[in-house]
This record gives C-alpha cells, sequence and structure tokens, in this order.
C-alpha cells in the first residue's frame, strides 16, 4: 500500500508544489517509488518545476476518459528510475474530474508505489476538498508569516473533517536571520500555533529556482540538507529539525546577519 500524502495550505504560492517535487525527489533518491500527483488542475505546473513539461504526452482525463492506459500517463524522471508524475492540465479539466476517478487512479497505484504525493490547489474550495478527500495523510505547508499562518490555522480545521489520519506542518521560506533576531515567528511559536506534528523546516533559498533531479545530491546546498531530513521525518516519524539559524549564530553570524539586511 501507498502513503498518499497531500501537500495543502489554503494560501496560494507558499510552496506546495516546491515540497512535492522536492520531497518526491529526495524519498526517490532514498530507493522509495513515488509517484507525484497535480492536483492543481487547470493551473498545473508540476510538470514544469519537474522539467518533464515536454514528456507529457497524456494527463490524468486521458486515463478517465480511457484514451490511455494509467502506465502510458506516468512520466518517468530521467535521474530517479522510481520517481514518475502524473500531470493534469487544461482549464476545462477542472470542471470534469470527480473525487471518486482520483481514488480509482490512486487505488491502482497503490500496488505499483510506496508514495502517492499529491499537489494541491490554493484555497479551500472544490480543488482542495478533490485533492484531500483522496489523501490519508497531510502536509500543511505554511511560510512563518501571519498570513499564511491563519490560512494553515484555518485549513487544519477544515482538514479535521476529513478521513487524514497523520497531519504535519512544513515552514517554507523561513530566514534563519530574521528568525535569529526574533524578526520573524520561530519554529516553537508556529508549531504552538498550529498545533499539528512538526514535518519539517525548508529554508529560503534561491537554489530553489535552479534544483535538478540531479543537484538534489549536492549536500552543500542546505536546502538540499532541509528536504533530506525531511523525507528522513516523512519515513521515520522523527522530528529532526533543519536549524536554519546555524549560520547565523556568534559574532560573524551577526555581521553575517547585518550584511544579508543591507542588501
Ligand atoms: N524555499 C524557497 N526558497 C525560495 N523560493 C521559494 C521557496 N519555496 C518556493 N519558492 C518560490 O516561491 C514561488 C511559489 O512556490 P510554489 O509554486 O511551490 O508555491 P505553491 O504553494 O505551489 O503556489 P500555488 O498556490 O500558486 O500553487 C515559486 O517561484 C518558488 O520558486
Ligand atoms: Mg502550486
Amino acid at each position: 500500500m501507498a502513503r498518499v500524502i497531500v501537500m495543502t495550505s489554503g494560501k496560494g504560492g507558499v510552496g506546495k508544489t516546491t515540497v512535492t517535487a522536492n520531497l518526491g525527489m529526495h524519498l526517490a533518491n532514498k530507493n522509495y517509488r513515488v509517484c507525484l500527483i497535480d492536483m492543481d488542475i487547470g493551473l498545473n505546473n508540476l510538470d514544469v518545476v519537474m522539467n518533464m513539461e515536454d514528456r507529457v504526452v497524456y494527463t490524468m482525463l486521458d486515463v478517465i476518459e480511457n484514451r490511455c492506459r494509467l502506465k502510458e500517463a506516468l512520466v518517468q524522471d530521467d535521474t530517479y528510475p522510481l520517481l514518475y508524475l502524473l500531470s493534469s492540465g487544461g482549464l476545462n479539466q477542472d470542471l470534469t474530474i470527480t473525487i471518486n476517478q482520483i481514488r480509482q487512479i490512486i487505488n491502482q497505484l497503490h500496488a505499483v508505489f510506496d508514495f502517492v504525493l499529491i499537489d494541491c490547489p490554493a484555497g479551500i474550495d472544490a480543488g482542495f476538498k478533490r485533492a484531500v478527500s483522496c489523501a490519508d495523510e497531510a502536509i500543511v505547508v505554511t511560510s512563518p508569516h501571519l498570513s499564511s499562518l491563519r490560512d494553515a490555522d484555518k485549513v487544519i480545521t477544515i482538514l479535521s473533517s476529513y478521513n487524514i489520519l497523520s497531519k504535519r506542518f512544513v515552514i517554507n521560506r523561513a530566514r534563519g536571520d530574521l528568525m535569529q533576531d526574533k524578526l520573524m515567528f520561530s519554529v516553537y511559536d508556529i508549531g504552538k500555533t498550529l498545533g499539528i506534528e512538526f514535518g519539517g523546516v525548508i529554508p529560503e533559498d534561491d537554489h530553489v529556482l535552479v534544483l535538478t533531479s540531479d543537484s538534489i545530491k549536492n549536500q552543500k546546498i542546505s536546502l538540499n540538507r532541509a528536504f533530506s531530513i525531511l523525507a528522513n521525518n516523512i519515513l521515520t516519524g522523527e522530528k529532526k529539525l533543519f536549524d536554519c539559524t546555524y549560520k547565523y549564530k556568534g559574532l560573524f553570524g551577526s555581521i553575517k546577519r547585518k550584511l544579508k539586511r543591507s542588501v
């Protein structure tokens, strides 16, 4: 049986697609069979982030409407043979795909994959309901800002009315310099506010724009270390923390903090 995990947030643009793609790559790098499903139907972009856009021939709707078999719609990653993407697309597709149709697809994926990661659209309406109805676990992605946290909190309340067995939060775009100076909510504050299990912390890092499935192995990139810890936490149930303040402690750290803020 695959673990079916939805990435959700309420607020748009906080990093659901980024977390889905990178967590998928890191789990596949650890030899787990992973299928990513783009359920941001209509405004899909997981194929672009995964650099698979040109290789998508069939989408989820083609499977549902019997134009192809599920196997034919799954696009394999170039670097990790255990990582696949089921893409969606086209604004009109959003209206036609039902929860039951997606559940049928996931039922077939259970036999083949260890993880099915669902990229959920922003908001809390039909697209959100469809995505979370198909999952057993949820990762609530939030940035350390008030508006994002408020939406995350609302989503967590809504998730209680779904059959979600475990809920974890992931703080994305954390700024170690601001956290060290107490100008940004700390991991502890966010955990206390959201009241669900801790999943991980991902730093703000421009590497997110250039990461490929090849470069995720480079442990010098802090983003990779953070995603690797997140993947381990998901696998083992541990609550290890990527400390994004580590560069900004002590005398040199305070200089770095000042420099970072002056640019
Ligand atoms: N840790 C990070 N560091 C720097 N930039 C990031 C980080 N995470 C995400 N971003 C950038 O933020 C933007 C939004 O990210 P992403 O598309 O993953 O958010 P989303 O929640 O999926 O958005 P939407 O709600 O529109 O689907 C992207 O340009 C992405 O590259
Ligand atoms: Mg997205």
